[in-house]
């Protein structure tokens, strides 16, 4: 099969379309997988997600979802996915708690390429694993989308993943290849996926862990974690989710003097990023309310451990890329 998309193809643009696309992917995924089963890495992000939704309505639970917990995702998604996926979807979800792991193998690793490998190299670690303990699985369903086949070809470069050993070899199941993001997006709305999963910023495959600069640390990452969460909830509350590409915090590892209860203590800071981009590969800052960020500040001191300063870099790209490792 060509990996081009056909030119004739419709842009889909509206819950007409998606609705149509979406019957004739439940057909053609019947054809395809049978009474096979199909395997797939249930990340909680856009493409995975819509994928899921697409092969449970085609094949109900001949699809098995992993979600790898890596300690490095956002506060609240495994549990999002749990909801939606195996409370709402009835999907058939094997949920694997594998934070230990990854943060024994992360301790006292500072650069951020090592960094990267290891979580790429554990992530496929626990995915065979997984894989290994299910019977019968022939098929592995990815998130592929057309970007992605334009950019580096059919392995979804941002998972950060080598690949599967040699003797487990699947036949590919990728139902949103000739899609492009927006075309995602309308497809997961008409198959009822939430909006805040929907229109999910980007985040990039090893998460937190990036934004943990230097040695991960479980502080730090718990830090991270809830000023993330804090940004998230003051962005959607004042009206800027959607409108903001990309908006997150960051803590370097170094301390600066403060004061708690009337002493001189040392504390990390957090930094909080937001911008604009239509590539990611130039970004332009986004000039978020002195209001909303004086919010954001007062929460942050108040409410994450650890921290007493909070700095907003105003650096477009370039020179500074979106993330700081
Ligand atoms: P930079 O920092 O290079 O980021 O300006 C551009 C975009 O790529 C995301 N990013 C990554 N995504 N794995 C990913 O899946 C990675 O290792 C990675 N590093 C950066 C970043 O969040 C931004 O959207």
């Amino acid at each position: 099969m060509s990996n081009l998309r056909d030119e004739n193809m419709e842009r889909i643009t509206n819950a007409e379309l998606a609705n149509a696309f979406i019957e004739e992917q439940i057909k053609a995924l019947r054809e395809q997988v049978g009474d096979r089963k199909v395997l797939l890495a249930l990340s909680g992000g856009v493409d995975s997600s819509v994928v899921a939704a697409l092969l449970i309505k085609a094949v109900g639970d001949q699809l098995v979802c992993v979600h790898v917990n890596h300690g490095l995702l956002r506060k609240g998604e495994p549990e999002q996915v749990i909801e939606v996926f195996r409370n709402q979807m009835s999907a058939n979800l094997i949920y694997v708690d594998a934070v230990d792991r990854f943060l024994d193998k992360l301790a006292g690793v500072s650069d951020p390429e090592q960094k990267r490998k290891i979580i790429g190299a554990e992530f496929i670690r626990v995915f065979e694993e997984e894989a290994r303990k299910l019977d019968g699985i022939e098929c592995l369903a990815q998130g592929t989308i057309y970007p992605d086949i334009l950019e580096s070809g059919p392995v979804k470069a941002h998972h950060n993943v080598g690949g599967l050993p040699e003797d487990l070899k699947f036949e590919l199941v990728e139902p949103v290849k000739f899609l492009y993001k927006d075309e995602v997006r309308q497809v997961g709305l008409a198959l009822g996926l939430p909006e805040s999963m929907v229109y999910r910023q980007p985040f990039p495959g090893p998460g937190l862990g990036v934004r943990c600069l230097g040695a991960i640390t479980r502080d730090r990452l718990e830090a991270v974690r809830e000023s993330d969460a804090i940004v998230r909830e003051e962005f959607r509350k004042a009206g800027l989710e959607g409108k903001v590409w990309q908006y997150f915090t960051i803590i370097p590892d170094l301390k600066s003097v403060g004061i708690r209860d009337n002493v001189r203590c040392e504390q990390w800071p957090v930094i909080l990023r937001a911008v604009n981009t239509r590539d990611a590969i130039c970004a332009t800052i986004e000039e978020i309310p002195y209001s909303v960020l004086h919010i954001i500040t007062d929460r942050i001191i108040n409410e994450v451990a650890g921290v007493n300063r909070v700095l907003y870099d105003i650096t477009p790209k370039p020179t500074g890329t979106i993330e700081w490792e």
